[in-house]
């Protein structure tokens, strides 16, 4: 496994791969791995020739500075984990190589980043597209793995795909769970033993109000979640939203998609924690 930290450097690596034919997937992260995207790299390992995993941590989606601050960094850890899941190159650029200039391109992904973390996180979906342009543009990957846990990143980065007419496919990969339920999230690692208790009741929430569903209606099924999470000290609820799992806009009964995700955000503490379950996918 080879590690570089220019994108010249990564050129040169992949334009011998390239050459020889191998086919490239692309896992783009912020490091401070754990099985999740362990999961996305090993799917990436399967499908192609050779995995590029870039570890970045892009100061242009961070709407809070001290969230930067105290995002958690690990690249050596990172480093070991991506060698035993047979990952080939590993790109880890510093801001200046990202970033040489300011970049001031806007992008518009309207309805999509209009709602939920777009509302609450302004830039936030800009900077995630101006660095996942980049990261497609230096490695020209045949495929991209991304986690459904963000699942209107997800949702927006293939509108940037198509908007941009990249020549890649978006492979979605489902959320990796603890043994108890909690979402994987590189976040999880600065919650404390108490809040780490807590936050368990986001999913035990959630997969609950499944079973609500079946005999609720779509707001009660909402209210039922909010309540929940209201109820339990700790938690500060953000949102809970029961969204079409396309368009990503509010529905207000359940027969009116084939496609219903139920999307939360929340802060545990001073960790923002976010989550989802689908409720239907025809
Ligand atoms: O999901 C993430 O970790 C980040 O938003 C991504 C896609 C690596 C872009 O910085």
């Amino acid at each position: 496994m080879k590690v570089v930290t220019t994108k010249n450097g990564l050129k040169s690596i992949l334009d011998t791969f390239r050459g020889e034919g191998r086919s490239i997937g692309l896992v783009p992260t912020m490091g401070a791995l754990h099985e999740g995207h362990a999961s996305l790299v090993r799917r990436s390992v399967r499908e192609n020739d050779v995995t590029v995993v870039s570890v970045f941590v892009n100061p242009t989606q961070f709407n809070d500075k001290n969230d930067l601050k105290n995002y958690p960094r690990t690249l050596e850890a990172d480093c070991v984990l991506l060698g035993k899941e047979g990952a080939s190159v590993v790109f880890a650029p510093s801001v200046e190589e990202m970033y040489p200039e300011e970049d001031t391109r806007v992008f518009s992904f309207a309805p999509l980043d209009t709602v939920m973390e777009g509302a609450c996180r302004p830039g936030h979906f800009n900077g995630v597209a101006q660095i996942v342009s980049k990261l497609f543009y230096a490695v020209e990957p045949d495929r991209a793995y991304f986690g459904e846990k963000d699942f209107q990143q997800l949702a927006i980065i293939r509108e940037m795909v198509r908007q941009l007419e990249l020549p890649l496919q978006i492979v979605p990969c489902p959320i990796v769970r603890e043994a108890d339920g909690l979402a994987m999230s590189s976040r999880n690692t600065l919650l404390s033993a108490e809040e780490r208790e807590r936050a368990l009741t986001i999913s035990r929430t959630l997969f609950s109000s499944l079973d609500y569903a079946k005999s609720n209606a779509l707001d009660a099924t909402m209210a039922f979640v909010e309540d929940a999470i209201n109820a339990t000290p700790g938690l500060e609820l953000e949102y809970y939203r029961i969204v079409d799992g396309n368009t990503l806009q509010d529905i207000s009964s359940w027969d009116e998609s084939e496609y219903v995700v139920g999307c939360i955000a929340l802060f545990c503490g001073k960790v923002r924690l976010i989550d989802n379950i689908v409720y239907k996918n025809n």
